[in-house]
């Protein structure tokens, strides 16, 4: 495994397992075979409903708790500075921990500062190590750094080869903020698994497309959560720290990029209404 440090000084492995539409009664199981595979953050969300499988598979290990990053987000129903406290405290109650690694807001809906606020203060009582943000574009982006305290260490947003988010990482670098990428397969969408770059670029290192993607996005020092639920996929996208893309191939996975979200599109007003219809 490799780790990054954030900007609070605290060490993240750079790859993770991710649990968007893991289903609530299988994903302790799910956790438990990434977590024998070999992945230690764990990214999930109060509205994901699987918090509880990801405490029992953590307890089940009998790991060391620190030897974990957990990641979860508050949903934009829990605004509110009280309510999105007591709802960090429901988060820890599930996930069977003290603290969580890093919390975030998972939408830029609702009144997502008085959800910061709560971050703010969580962070300085210590049930949670590190505060970011997710689905934040670029302006969201800066208002958050001109208004807040304590600066988010990480932007969790839609990245992948086709949608590269090299300006938003640009801003972001000076202020400290990294990318973590999620769907950083684009959720297959695009025929991503065929696409005829990856793919050669592949042969040349004897790796699939998807551990491509990964380690493209890896060295270009993003954090990464692939979702699988088959254990074959767990590891063959577990096992991307045994080679480096050359420069000149790097370059070439560059030309994917179109600079637009494959799934969320927060220029669509129907994709709006899709999340905010959301209830936990
Ligand atoms: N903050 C947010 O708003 C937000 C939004 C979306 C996602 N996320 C986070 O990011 C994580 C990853 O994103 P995602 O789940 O949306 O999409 P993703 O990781 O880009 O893609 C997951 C899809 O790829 C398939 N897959 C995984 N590994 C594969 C491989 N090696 N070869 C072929 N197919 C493979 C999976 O199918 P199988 O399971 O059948 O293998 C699944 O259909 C989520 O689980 C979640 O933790 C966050």
């Amino acid at each position: 495994m490799e780790y990054m440090q954030l900007n609070n000084g605290i060490k993240i492995p750079v790859l993770g397992y991710g649990l968007f539409m893991v289903d609530p009664l299988k994903s302790e199981e799910y956790v438990c075979q990434a977590v024998e595979t070999g992945y230690r953050l764990i990214d999930t969300a109060q509205v994901y409903d699987n918090e509880a499988g990801v405490g029992n598979a953590l307890k089940k290990s009998g790991i060391r708790r620190d030897e974990f990053f957990i990641v979860s987000k508050i949903w934009h129903t829990n605004a509110g500075s009280d309510k999105a406290l007591k709802s960090i405290e429901t988060s820890l109650k599930k996930l069977q921990t003290e603290y969580i690694d890093l919390m975030l807001i998972h939408m830029p809906y609702n009144d997502y500062y008085s959800i910061y606020r709560a971050l703010e203060t969580a962070y300085k009582s210590g049930i949670v190590k590190s505060i970011g943000i997710s689905n934040f574009d670029t302006g969201r982006y800066i208002d958050i750094i001109y208004h807040s305290e304590i600066k988010p260490v990480i932007n969790q947003v839609e990245t992948h080869v086709f949608n590269q988010q090299k300006y938003l990482q640009k801003v972001m670098q000076e202020y400290g903020t990294h990318i973590m990428a999620w769907a950083p397969f684009a959720e297959g969408k695009n025929d991503f698994f065929n696409n005829s770059i990856l793919k050669s670029v592949g042969e040349k290192y004897n790796k699939t497309a998807a551990q491509i993607a990964l380690r493209y996005l890896i060295q270009r020092g993003i954090i990464v959560i692939p979702k699988t639920i088959n254990i074959q996929r767990m590891k063959e996208n577990f096992n991307v720290f045994d080679f480096s893309i050359s420069d000149e191939d790097m370059q070439l996975i560059n030309s994917l990029d179109t600079k637009k979200a494959v799934i969320g599109d927060f220029n669509d007003i129907e994709y709006n209404k899709y999340v905010l219809g959301i209830k936990l």
